[in-house]
């Protein structure tokens, strides 16, 4: 399978950690839903490609999120894999914080919003009460010695409010991580960003005494900005990408939000730019069009449709 040529470009990182989010994030929002031993093989077959991080699922409540109703059944199928500090599941309040630690989980993702109407739509909540219902959370889940990421949705736009100030995504932010999360990613939730305000949000994010290592990013590809925004992220020392096998994925609470960047396709680039991942591109397009053969459809990362048909 071709690979793609190396030249070193400057100014960027001689390793980055992949967040692998396609079977939460990409499945979260199939219309079909996808039996559990899919899901379990998919994480498998990203094991073996060489994906450290994989986020397996969400304990949220199954009536908003049918599609992930099955979180404590599939990581019942992955064992001790689905135990480790690797795979993190997404909680959003006290009830999923005891479902996962029932499971043993030892990794978790909170998922707060920069904005007002999408803390309604996708927590029911409020912006400012969505810090009391996290706040619980991540005690406890420091408590219980687990590892805590958060999440800001909508640090780029917002379908229903439009424009979205960065200090308005750096108080979020900040706010989140004070609570005692271990890192944060920012979430371009309907892939709007263009890379000025890429370079803005994280500089702000600094400025607010965020360290640069703790800080990941989280790019949908709608408008097709997600590899511009992610080297422009890179450039500014971040070394942790979030992305979806075969670029699956969307929210289900925010009807323009298409997949998120595909894995692949941040492949192609960073080992172009002879970035080190520890990642099996051949074995990932090969995983991806296994996953395409499952939902039935073609995948919609470049990479795997140019590797796919062509050698
Ligand atoms: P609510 O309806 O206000 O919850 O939803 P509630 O506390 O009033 O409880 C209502 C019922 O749900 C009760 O059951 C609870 O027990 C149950 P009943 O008494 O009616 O039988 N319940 C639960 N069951 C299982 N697990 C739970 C749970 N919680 C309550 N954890 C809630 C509030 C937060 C639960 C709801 O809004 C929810 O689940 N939201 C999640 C939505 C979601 O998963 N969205 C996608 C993930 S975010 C995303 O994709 C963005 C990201 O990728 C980054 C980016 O792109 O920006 C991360
Ligand atoms: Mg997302």
């Amino acid at each position: 399978m071709r690979t793609p040529q190396v030249d070193r470009g400057t100014g960027l990182p001689e390793r980055v950690r992949i967040y692998e989010v396609g079977v939460r994030d990409g499945l979260q929002n199939e219309k079909n839903l996808v039996p559990v031993e899919v899901k379990a093989e998919f994480v498998r077959r990203l094991e073996q490609a060489g994906i450290e991080v994989i986020e397996t699922t969400s304990f949220v409540s199954p009536k908003w999120v049918p599609q992930l109703a099955d979180a404590g059944d599939l990581l019942d199928r992955l064992g001790e894999s689905g135990r480790s500090p690797h795979r993190p599941v997404l909680v959003p309040n006290m009830k999923g914080l005891e479902r996962a630690l029932e499971r043993g989980v030892t990794s978790i993702a909170i998922f707060g919003s920069a904005t007002e109407t999408f803390a309604q739509k996708n927590l029911n909540s409020t912006l400012e009460s969505q810090f009391d219902m996290f706040a619980p959370v991540v005690e406890k889940a420091k408590a219980e010695g687990l590892w805590v990421r958060c999440y800001v949705s909508m640090c780029f736009g917002d379908p229903w409010e439009g424009d979205v100030a960065p200090s308005q995504v750096v108080e979020v932010a900040k706010r989140l991580m004070d609570l005692g999360c271990d890192e944060l990613s920012i979430g371009d939730t309907i892939g709007v960003a263009t890379p000025g305000q890429v370079e803005e949000v994280i500089d702000g994010l600094v400025e607010a005494g965020i360290d640069l290592d703790r800080i990941a990013v989280h790019f949908h590809d709608t408008y097709g900005q997600a590899l511009s925004n992610t080297l422009t992220a890179l450039r500014k020392g971040v070394t942790i990408v979030d992305s979806s096998a075969g670029g699956l994925g969307g929210c289900p609470y925010a009807k323009s939000a298409t997949g998120n960047l595909a894995t692949e396709d941040l492949l192609w680039m960073l080992h172009g730019l002879g970035i080190e991942t520890g990642i099996d591109l051949p074995a990932m397009v090969e995983t991806s069009m296994w996953m395409s053969e499952q939902l039935g459809r073609p995948s919609a990362s470049s990479v795997v449709r140019a590797l796919g048909t062509a050698s």
